[in-house]
């Protein structure tokens, strides 16, 4: 068995590789000179059975090119099975058509991915699991939340899990009852058009609490912004944040760091692209690894 990785996260699949104990396959990455994606595969020797990581990350269109491209050279080089590990499916946001005259993207991309035959994909923590749907092969939506559960162990009297949105009620529920501590829901709006998050409502006072705001996904950071805020004048005392992607959008982590968050938490799935005194990155290899032995 050997590791390719695509150009989004080559760090994880080199902490992948050393989990499993084996090697990675040495594919040069590049662009034609008019902005093509350009893979090559040198291992002298593909094996039968082969990983290929890449996260769905920025430049998305380029990465999930270029993991198509990756897959079809194995293929021809002799791969037999190939397991794709996408530990971000980007696209995922649009997850249904929101208004008449918008696609289906999420699944138009499962599409994409299956060009390429696969026997196995593995994803974490999906951002709806419906998407599961849109995909022929067999996929395993692994979680995040064992490295959160014991990242955030410890808690006192005073901690609070609180569910961003409907979206986040199941996961966030599921983490509380496993940390034994209560939850609060709020009731979050989205502009379509500008994107704008508003704060309808709350299911319980949050007076007093160490809170813990557990969600799957950072874009915009706007979610995190508007419920931090919110939190904090209705008495939280202090927010910190579990969010399993972050996908880096520029000047995105600048404003969570001058924001009421005491602490974001996020894996990497998606390779870090900047440096914070607030924020924490737990890999994700080893989950990976289990799942695959
Ligand atoms: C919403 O459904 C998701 O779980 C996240 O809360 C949301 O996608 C985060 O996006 P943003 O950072 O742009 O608010």
């Amino acid at each position: 068995m050997q590791v390719y990785s695509g150009s989004a996260n080559v760090p994880l699949a080199q902490n992948l590789a050393r989990r499993l104990i084996v090697p990675m396959g040495v594919v040069e990455r590049s662009r034609f000179a008019n902005d093509e994606a350009r893979v090559w595969v040198k291992e002298p020797k593909v094996d039968r059975e082969v990983i290929v990581v890449q996260s769905l990350s920025q430049p998305t269109d380029h990465h999930l090119i270029e993991f198509c491209l990756i897959c079809d050279a194995l293929r021809r080089r002799g791969a037999k099975e190939i397991t794709a590990v996408i530990p971000w499916l980007g696209y995922s946001k649009q997850d249904k058509v929101f208004r008449a005259g918008e696609p289906l993207s999420v699944k138009v991309i499962a599409s994409m991915i299956e060009t390429v035959k696969l026997e196995r994909i593995i994803t974490i923590d999906l951002h709806n699991l419906a998407i599961l749907g849109f995909f022929e092969t067999p996929v395993d939506n692994l979680s995040a939340k064992p490295l959160f559960i014991d990242y955030f162990n410890g808690v006192s009297q005073t901690t609070m899990v609180v569910a961003p949105d409907a979206g986040a009620v199941k996961a966030s529920t599921q983490f509380a009852q496993q940390m034994e501590v209560p939850v609060a829901y709020i009731d979050k709006k989205r502009d379509l058009v500008s994107g704008q998050v508003s704060i309808v409502g709350l299911s319980r006072p949050v007076k007093g609490f160490d809170l813990i705001i557990v969600d799957d996904l950072i874009v915009t950071g706007g979610t995190l912004l508007e419920v931090a805020d919110y939190l904090m004048a209705k008495g939280a005392k202090s927010v910190r944040v579990g969010a399993t992607h972050h996908t880096y959008v520029k000047g995105v982590q600048g404003k969570l760091d001058r924001s009421m968050i005491d602490q974001m938490v996020v894996t990497n799935t998606i390779q870090a692209q900047t440096k914070s005194k607030k924020l924490k990155v737990l890999d994700v290899s080893g989950l990976i690894a289990e799942s695959l032995v």
